[in-house]
């Protein structure tokens, strides 16, 4: 008897929301190698004149980055944009990683990175330890013909044209006890809204966003005060604890996490229901990442500590075989999950880009493109904007995983969504198979107008879940099969572990195929 196949029905003309493009943005803090050692190197024979290394920026223009937030994250909650614009700057010690900060990249090095990569900037102020006048001074900087001049400490700093930096954050994380100038709910909403009034009075065509969480108490005080400010309010989500243990969760562990990947999406998007501003003010998820940053003991308070008990070990974010086939099958999934909200959810910053847990591992003599790169390229590359109806009779094939306490979990073994290109109304299919040992068949039932299209399949795999690629080792990268003239008939079979775009064009025209 053959193997059984579930049948997903795609309607094309039912376009659900529209994803993509700033769906697939990216995260760069100053924290360990993502700045020094990693986008930035004056030294580096691939740099060029501005210290940006070439690789690093090609490969991120590959993958269409539409944004890109910067400068953190913590890092941010003590630092002072004008020590890092000042012609003769000076270090400093950041008192959020316990490190010293150079200044030697600021403002006008992240907006020429981003220039340069094609991506739009997205600053994120210092709500710690900082003002609402220096927060509207960094407008001033960035978007007046003034250049900053008029910021009370005068700017002498020489980029032509003003920058015109659309999107804002107000502060990051300052729920958090860690967070350098952390808040109580009562003082954020006023914070906000006054920190908004002053950037909005220097430009008023800027987006802000302020930080937040799935917290009702703190969205509800935060919207009263501040919502008629607010373009979009901030979440982050790392779903792997392992801040201060490195105590990566295994391929199962992970798939038993992509559970309910749409919670605080749903949570802070019932709660901008609720203020009636939910057509107005869109969720950014600008950090996310499977796995939490391996910092221990930087946000602790703990007397003797050592400078090895907490830098040295930072060295261990670098080790790529942690960054597997189970990072790729998860990013993928929760890629999809910002896909089906994007009515709710308008940006996402992976987090972050480059070393740390990124996407790139960037070292003296080159870079390795890790498991989640391949993801981003696939997205960006071959996936359309509009999401689209998808159905299927399946009953869903369920899998059973253990997750890090060894509870049972229920999942999905197949994470689907349809897309469709919005120009030329070819369709991308985005299959996940979270099961780690069985193959899936799966058959799609398109639209009689795409029978006979060219259809070609990418994968991203590696030979077992625990594949990783790292220097000299290149066991992950996109796959492409092709499948020659489309069939609603034909069964896919859909490898373990595996993330796919399927892509099949309207009038069988294979070289507009995503
Ligand atoms: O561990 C990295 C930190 O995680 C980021 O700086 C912060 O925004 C988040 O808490």
């Amino acid at each position: 008897m053959g193997v059984t196949s579930v049948t997903y029905v795609v309607n094309p003309d039912r376009v659900i929301c529209v994803g993509g493009g700033m769906l697939y943005g990216q995260f760069l803090e100053h924290f360990h190698r993502q700045i020094y050692g990693g986008v930035y190197d004056p030294l580096s024979r691939f740099s060029d004149e501005q210290g940006l290394r070439e690789d690093v920026i090609e490969a991120l223009k590959h993958l269409r980055v539409p944004v890109i937030r910067w400068p953190g994250g913590c890092f941010v909650s003590s630092y002072h944009w004008k020590d890092g614009v000042d012609p003769n700057r000076s270090p400093m010690f950041d008192k959020a990683w316990r490190v010293e900060e150079t200044n030697r990249f600021g403002t006008d090095e992240f907006i020429g990175l981003c220039h340069k990569i094609g991506a739009e900037p997205y600053i994120c102020t210092n709500a710690g330890t900082g003002t609402p006048e220096e927060m509207s001074d960094w407008v001033e900087y960035c978007n007046l013909e003034s250049q900053g001049r008029y910021a009370r400490r005068r700017i002498a700093n020489g980029h032509d044209n003003p920058y015109s930096v659309r999107l804002w954050s107000i502060g990051n994380e300052n729920w958090g006890s860690w967070e350098m100038g952390a808040r109580t709910v009562s003082q954020w909403g006023d914070l906000v809204r006054e920190s908004a009034k002053m950037m909005r009075r220097v430009d008023p065509t800027i987006e802000l966003s302020a930080a937040a969480l799935p917290d009702a108490e703190w969205n509800l005080r935060l919207l009263e005060k501040a919502g008629p400010w607010l373009n979009w309010i901030s979440v982050h989500q790392y779903w792997d604890p392992i801040h201060e243990t490195n105590d990566n969760a295994d391929y199962e562990q992970v798939m038993a996490m992509t559970y309910d990947l749409e919670s605080s999406i749903n949570k802070t998007y019932g709660m901008l229901l609720a203020l009636g501003l939910s057509d107005k003010i869109r969720i950014a998820v600008d950090e996310w990442n499977l796995r939490e940053w391996y910092h221990p003991k930087a946000l602790s308070n703990e007397l003797g500590v050592k400078e090895d008990e907490y830098l040295t070990p930072r060295n261990d974010n670098d080790d790529n075989s942690q960054y597997t086939m189970a990072d790729a099958v998860f990013t993928a999934c929760f890629l999809n999950t910002l896909n089906r909200n994007a009515d709710k959810v308008g940006m996402g910053c992976f987090s972050p880009a480059v070393n740390t847990r990124g996407c790139i591992y960037v070292y003296d003599d080159g870079i390795v493109l890790r498991s989640t790169y391949h993801v981003f390229d696939l997205y960006a590359n071959s996936l359309g904007d509009e999401v689209v109806d998808l159905w299927s009779d399946d009953g869903a094939d369920i899998l059973r995983v253990s997750d890090r306490d060894g509870a049972e979990v229920s999942v999905k073994a197949l994470d689907i969504i349809a897309t469709r290109h919005g120009g030329s109304g070819d369709i991308s299919i985005s299959i996940v198979n979270k099961d780690m040992h069985k193959e899936k068949s799966v058959r799609i039932s398109l639209p009689a107008a795409y029978e006979r299209g060219e259809a070609v399949m990418r994968t991203i795999n590696g030979s077992n879940p625990d594949s990783y690629n790292d220097v000299g080792r290149n066991e992950i990268s996109i796959r492409t099969t092709s499948l020659g003239l489309w069939s609603s008939d034909d069964v896919l079979h859909i490898e373990p572990h595996s993330v796919n775009v399927l892509c099949v064009s309207l009038h069988g025209d294979v070289r507009r195929l995503p």
